[in-house]
């Protein structure tokens, strides 16, 4: 599948411009703004909620996607459709009624998916692969960008991969497969192998001088 999302992480961007650093990305090639919100209680770190999204709304075109990294899940989902969010994904661990959410968040108007964690098992996934529109997986353990990638996620996007294709083939609708953390220039061609269709990628992209340059090289990665 020549179909590859790029989705920049802003948590790696400078706060301090933060407008700009959306902006700049996108004008070098992005396709996705990857928004992470963390509550220093699901996950060790704090960062932004949605009255960020909603002033970053504005000043793209691109689809915002929402990675909750927060516990609980269901009250803070309305918000972030009314902030602009296109996508919100959700941990598992972090719902008590995981079909509940999945529907809560389609009825908001928005792309819903689940995020699976290193050690989370993709059979979350048996009952209610009809309302997943997305499945993300960490390749670190979230709460901070710069960790390396934990090679144990390429047999799961395989298997992820085979889920997503059998349902699929059986009518099912189109699911994208995200994988975030760890992702660099030089191992993206082999994620994408795995079966990888759309690519977080924070510090390698944000610690770069030249943001089109590192996308342009990712391509030529997925292009292979
Ligand atoms: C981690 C976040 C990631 C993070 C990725 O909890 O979900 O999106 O920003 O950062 P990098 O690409 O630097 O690993
Ligand atoms: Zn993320």
């Amino acid at each position: 599948a020549a179909d590859f999302r790029i989705a920049p992480s802003i948590l790696s961007a400078n706060f301090a411009k933060l407008g700009e650093e959306v902006q700049a990305v996108i004008a070098a090639g992005a396709d996705i703004i990857h928004f992470d919100v963390m509550d220093n209680h699901y996950v060790p770190n704090l960062t932004i909620g949605p009255m960020v999204c909603e002033a970053i709304r504005p000043l793209t075109q691109a689809p915002i996607d929402v990675h909750l990294m927060v516990k609980p899940v269901d009250r803070i989902v309305p918000d972030f459709a009314k902030a602009g969010a296109n996508l919100i994904t959700f941990h598992p661990e972090a719902s008590d009624h995981i079909d509940r959410t999945l529907s809560l968040i389609r009825e908001h108007g928005c792309k819903a998916g689940l995020v699976f964690n290193p050690a989370t098992p993709l059979s979350y996934l048996d009952y209610v692969m009809d309302k997943v529109d997305m499945i993300l997986l960490m390749s670190v353990n979230p709460g901070f960008g710069g960790q390396k990638f934990i090679p144990a996620t390429l047999d799961k996007l395989r298997e992820a991969r085979r889920r997503i294709d059998a349902h699929r083939e059986a009518g099912g609708q189109e699911i994208w497969l995200e994988i975030d953390g760890g992702v660099k220039v030089d191992n993206i061609a082999e994620i994408a192998r795995a079966g990888a269709d759309t690519f977080v990628a924070g510090s390698a992209i944000y610690n770069t001088p030249d943001y089109a340059a590192t996308i342009a090289a990712m391509r030529a990665e997925l292009a292979q």
